[in-house]
């Protein structure tokens, strides 16, 4: 959504930053392809792949590797992820590849002897690491559905790491931040830092040497250059030394699914999203139940009606969400079929007071919202198959920490676990059972790669970063185009707004919605809060009639765009 101050500023500065990166586009044309992703260096990477004949899982597969290199915040191979697959036969599988908690994990790990979370440790230091999917999801998917050569995919990436490319404002200004906030002896201290020891500056060159090493033995040895080996050696040899209990056998023993993928509906077109362990597409799909119910397409956009009925179903999805879902290895009984089912949404509907806010109660069945960085990109090629996939760290550079001879960042994942069992407060911290600590259990995630279809070609491919409020962004994007038929920039662009169940309130974008409509929905319960930004939406549609992809990237991307073949 709409950032003014980075859009201003993308205006502002350097004529060298318009010729890089060109973002002031609102939207982009393809006939062949196209790859929108959080930075235009990775989406050319993409879309090269696609010219080479590559299908869209391989341009997927080596813009992710390309995101590790130029949008080192999210982009990863030390955290994971999900990627949803349509292919040209109106097919969706996915790939879950969320990290795992290692062996010797346990629910009261976070715990001090008075249970309470013992110094942020469930989001800081090593503990708070989950056993990475990434390289583990990216092979699987490339076993099963890729069709160019693996060296071939990564290739790229070692080359950008080897040979550099150039420092943006965008990622310099991370890197300052960064350097500033945490002046370990870990990583970060030197990460961003050239040969002269300063943080490489906009317009120079940006080389990762040991980045580029360990991406080679990737890209020689295929998922086992991760696991195992000598990158499986320092990875335990780092984790030993500072505090971590990831081992090699975590290591080994990881392993990437491929899943059914979530099928909704709305108003004739189909819906496939991520099942568990994540849990943005039970919920998307949940909400979208309640907006067909409510005929949503007869209200009008950002009035208050739609504010209060928007923020109503967010709060009814996210209090199920809060309720049942976990990893579904170690929660056999999720009522899945039940949550997605057009009668539950309707009795849903039926205690939705148009006139008042209902009130979120803990005793009954939310956490505060999740960290400041993950990346979503979507991928079409020229045959129709298309992929949505986003993957994280968990915060923005993850834990901040990673062994300096591997060039990595690792995830702090283990924070989206539920971490004080059976505590569950107003403050948004969930306690409940399906989402707590345990031993090779995936942490459930609100990431929403989303293909909606339609006649089983593809419609729209989108996803969002954004910590729990993911799901909301997708939500509120989906509906856009499919209820209020807007164009894709524009349904990305649009007031976005987010409710969690708990904690109670109801975020905004700030400057996009009426002081009346605020006053009113104030006056009917909601505790309204300004926030500057909601989303970093990808996205593209697709025109049957012509044969034409549109692809968009949110302006609050400070080095995203379209690239079109
Ligand atoms: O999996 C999740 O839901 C979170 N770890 C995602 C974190 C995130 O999106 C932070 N980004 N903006």
């Amino acid at each position: 959504m709409k950032k003014f101050y980075s859009f201003n500023r993308a205006l502002g500065i350097s004529l060298v930053f318009l010729i890089f990166f060109n973002s002031a586009k609102a939207q982009t044309y393809a006939e062949n392809g196209m790859v929108v992703s959080d930075n235009v260096i990775a989406s050319q990477v993409g879309v090269d792949i696609l010219k080479k004949g590559g299908n869209a899982v391989d341009a997927a597969i080596a813009t992710a590797f390309a995101l590790e290199v130029t949008h080192p915040e999210a982009g990863n191979i030390g955290g994971g992820g999900f990627m949803v697959f349509l292919n040209s036969a109106g097919d969706v599988t996915t790939f879950d590849f969320r990290e795992k908690a290692p062996l010797a994990a346990s629910p009261t790990m976070f715990l001090d002897e008075n249970g309470k979370i013992k110094d942020n440790s469930n989001h800081k230091g090593l503990l708070a690491v989950g056993v990475p999917g990434t390289v583990a999801g990216l092979y699987l998917a490339h076993q099963k559905y890729g069709k160019l050569p693996w060296a071939d995919l990564v290739k790229p990436s070692v080359e950008l790491a080897k040979k550099g490319f150039t420092m943006s404002w965008g990622l310099y200004n991370a890197a300052v931040s960064v350097s500033d906030r945490d002046p370990s002896e870990d990583i970060m201290k030197d990460y961003f830092h050239g040969e002269n020891g300063e943080i490489v500056k906009p317009g120079e060159t940006w080389k990762q040497p040991a980045l580029a090493k360990t991406l080679k033995l990737i890209q020689k040895h295929g998922r086992d250059g991760f696991y195992k080996g000598e990158v499986a050696q320092e990875i335990e040899d780092y984790m030993k030394a500072n505090g971590g209990i990831i081992t090699k056998e975590d290591l080994e023993k990881y392993e990437a699914v491929e899943r059914e993928p979530l099928k909704g509906s709305f108003n004739g077109y189909d819906i496939y999203s991520m099942p568990p362990p994540s849990s943005g597409g039970v919920a998307l799909i949940e909400m979208m139940n309640l907006m067909e119910e409510a005929n949503i397409s007869e209200i009008e956009f950002n009035s208050t009606a739609y504010v209060h009925l928007v923020a109503e179903a967010m709060r009814r999805g996210f209090a199920d969400r809060a309720e049942f879902l976990g990893d579904p290895d170690f929660n056999l009984d999720m009522p899945l079929d039940k949550l997605l089912s057009k009668d539950f949404a309707k009795k849903r509907f039926e205690n939705i007071n148009m006139k008042k806010a209902s009130i979120s109660d803990p005793a009954q069945y939310g956490h505060p919202y999740d960290g400041t960085n993950t990346t979503h990109f979507s991928v079409v090629d020229k045959d129709g198959n298309a992929i949505s996939m986003t993957y994280t760290l968990e915060n923005s550079y993850g834990v901040k920490m990673g062994s300096s001879k591997l060039g990595f960042i690792f995830n702090n994942e283990m924070g989206d676990f539920n971490p004080v069992p059976g505590e569950t407060t107003t403050t948004g911290q969930i306690g409940s059972n399906p989402n707590l600590v345990a031993p090779e259990k995936r942490m459930l995630s609100s990431m929403t790669p989303t293909i909606v279809t339609k006649d089983g070609k593809p419609y729209l491919v989108i996803g969002s970063p954004g910590g729990r409020t993911i799901i909301n962004t997708v939500f509120q994007t989906v509906l856009n185009v499919l209820a209020y038929d807007m164009r894709i920039d524009r349904a990305i662009e649009a007031m976005k707004i987010h409710h969690q169940w708990l904690p109670d309130r109801l975020l905004y974008e700030q400057n996009l919605l009426s002081p009346d409509t605020r006053d009113t929905l104030e006056k009917m319960g909601h505790t309204l809060i300004p926030t500057t930004n909601i989303g970093v939406l990808m996205g593209i549609t697709y025109d049957a009639s012509k044969k034409l992809y549109t692809g968009a990237s949110d302006s609050s991307s400070e080095d995203g765009g379209v690239r079109a073949y």
